[in-house]
């Protein structure tokens, strides 16, 4: 399909996308929100939680979320582009899979973290089997840095793509933490192949 005849697709569905307009209703900057919202309606993953890393944050929604629920202002937000600052969260704009990143998060908290929330994924324009497995390498490299700077009773909450790496990466997660659940809300489009990998309570 032409570039062009993609970006009115894209268009056309944002404007009858009802997760769309109820952000725009809501003030929030994306309709991503809404999956968040859902997983911590389901899982309650906001409860007791004090510090918080939102990873792939831009444009914010899910930060904006974020701080609807936590008042510490320990929330720290890391995109590798630019986006407008949200109240009461600091902002890392970089590479998360850079190591001086992983360094500037550890300093900024300095103690174990309550909650990392990650919904990194490379463009999904190209091809979608190679952007999974991006995506799940994503989603493993934040796996492995919330084993070193979670707390015991932390939680970590990612984007997964169902594809090749999909179930080596639920295996991982099932050695690392003691309650691991696969869950895809309402919002997440029904023909994407993402899906949310929630886990709790380090072994
Ligand atoms: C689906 S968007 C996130 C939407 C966001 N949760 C919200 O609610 O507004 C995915 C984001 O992941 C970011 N991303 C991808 N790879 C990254 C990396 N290595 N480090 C930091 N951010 C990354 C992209 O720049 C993009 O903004």
């Amino acid at each position: 399909m032409k570039k062009n005849k993609i970006s009115k697709n894209w268009i056309n569905r944002q404007r009858k996308d009802i997760y769309v307009r109820q952000s725009k209703i809501e003030g929030f900057r994306s309709r991503a929100v809404y999956k968040i919202k859902e997983i911590d309606e389901k899982f309650k993953i906001f409860k007791h939680v004090n510090s918080l890393v939102d990873l792939g944050a831009a444009p914010g929604s899910w930060s904006q979320y974020a701080a609807t629920k936590i008042k510490s202002e320990k929330i720290l937000s890391i995109d590798l582009i630019n986006f407008n600052k949200i109240k009461n969260c600091q902002q890392i704009i970089g590479d998360f899979t850079n190591e001086d990143c992983k360094k500037e998060i550890k300093n900024y908290f300095n103690k174990k973290i309550d909650l990392i929330i990650s919904d990194m994924a490379v463009n999904t324009i190209g091809n979608k089997n190679i952007d999974a497995i991006v995506t799940g390498d994503l989603c493993m490299e934040a796996m492995n840095f919330s084993l070193d700077t979670l707390q015991m009773n932390g939680k970590f909450v990612s984007k997964i793509f169902m594809g090749s790496s999909f179930n080596e990466i639920v295996s991982q997660a099932k050695k690392y933490f003691k309650d691991v659940r696969v869950f895809k809300p309402l919002a997440s489009r029904k023909n994407s192949k993402e899906t949310f990998i929630i886990c709790k309570i380090l072994r």
